[in-house]
């Protein structure tokens, strides 16, 4: 009677975990056939100048689109993610030191990566939010490249990406934007320069690097990254509507919110966001208003 119950248990043990691993097979298939995807997109080529105040300019963009956050203050490059069941994910050292770029990495690469989220064999580049970037004008686009390979080289270590079971199991459900390359519009015609001045129509184009947190209507909701805070509405119907161009820049640069809260960098992050001019936070804040 014992041993027939025990039988029993192991089956529906060895069951469950069959189904389990059939479970988990079907999305790591279904990751696989996401990132080996090829795409086939036409990079147009456009003037990457090499003067000071295009230089001067690109680190800017550098450092109010973020990309410190991932590649590292220097480009020497920087763990993204490391967690065992997510992944392990390194922003790429955007050098062309040792395990940087190759020196075959030219500006069609580096447009490719930009405007399009794929690596140079034209498959999606794995968490680089180019989703971001794409929108960028040719004017902004070529200063932020210009920079980039105006930098000294450096050497880091080997950094292979791999993604854990619940990275790829996360991805599938849509819950990480691990592959940025199918939500962009391959065939967008990105403008040559959009006006730069405190205005709203500026503000609806700076706008795009805050979209991946607070959703493309701007009203917040659910944190991109499982687990964290719940993320602001800014548009009039929030906080916001509320406060004075000089609220919304102080607690841009600050972290102070008029009603006396203290974002937290990891959360809201001001210490890119301070770094923004007068003249593009008022266009932010003018932009929120309308909206
Ligand atoms: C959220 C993190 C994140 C941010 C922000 C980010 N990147 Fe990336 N980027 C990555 C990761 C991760 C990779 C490597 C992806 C891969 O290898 O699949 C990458 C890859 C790249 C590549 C391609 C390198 C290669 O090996 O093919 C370029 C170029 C690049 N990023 C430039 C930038 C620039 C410039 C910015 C800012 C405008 C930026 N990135 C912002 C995470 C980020
Ligand atoms: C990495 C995600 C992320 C990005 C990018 C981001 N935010 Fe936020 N933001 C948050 C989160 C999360 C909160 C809520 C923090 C809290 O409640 O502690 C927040 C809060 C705010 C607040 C405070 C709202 C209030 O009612 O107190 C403002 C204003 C704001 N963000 C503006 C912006 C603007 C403008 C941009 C783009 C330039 C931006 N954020 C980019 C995540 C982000």
């Amino acid at each position: 009677m014992f041993s027939k119950i025990l039988k029993y248990v192991g089956i529906a043990i060895l069951a469950l975990l069959l189904t389990g691993a059939i479970a988990y097979g079907v999305f790591a298939w279904r990751f696989d056939r996401k990132v080996n995807k090829p795409y086939a997109v036409n990079v147009r080529n456009i003037p990457i100048p090499t003067d000071s105040a295009t230089l001067a300019y690109g680190r800017h963009l550098y450092e109010i689109k973020g990309c410190g956050e991932c590649h590292g203050a220097n480009l020497g490059g920087r763990v993204v993610i490391n967690d065992p069941a997510i992944g392990k994910i390194t922003g790429t050292n955007l050098t062309y030191g040792k395990n940087g770029l190759p020196s075959s990495f030219d500006n069609e690469a580096w447009l490719k990566a930009l405007r399009h989220g794929l690596n140079t064999e034209n498959k999606p580049l794995l968490l680089m939010p180019s989703q971001d970037y794409y929108k960028l004008d040719d004017h902004d686009m070529a200063a932020i490249i210009a920079y980039c390979k105006s930098l000294p080289y450096i050497d880091s270590l080997a950094a292979p990406n791999e993604v854990g079971p619940l990275g790829k199991i996360l991805t599938v459900l849509g819950k990480i934007d691990m592959v940025p390359a199918e939500t962009i519009d391959h065939g967008y015609k990105q403008p040559e320069k959009v006006q730069t001045a405190a205005s709203a129509a500026y503000g609806q184009y700076l706008v795009a690097s805050c979209t991946g947190c607070h959703k493309p209507a701007l009203t917040g909701g659910d944190n991109p990254v499982p687990g964290g805070v719940p993320v602001a509405n800014i548009t009039s119907k929030g906080n916001v509507g509320k406060w004075s161009k000089e609220d919304f820049i102080k607690t841009l640069r600050t972290g102070n919110t008029p009603e006396g809260k203290v974002l937290r960098n990891e959360d809201m992050p001001w210490k890119m966001t301070e770094k923004y001019t007068d003249v593009e936070l008022e266009a932010l804040y003018l932009y929120l208003k309308s909206i």
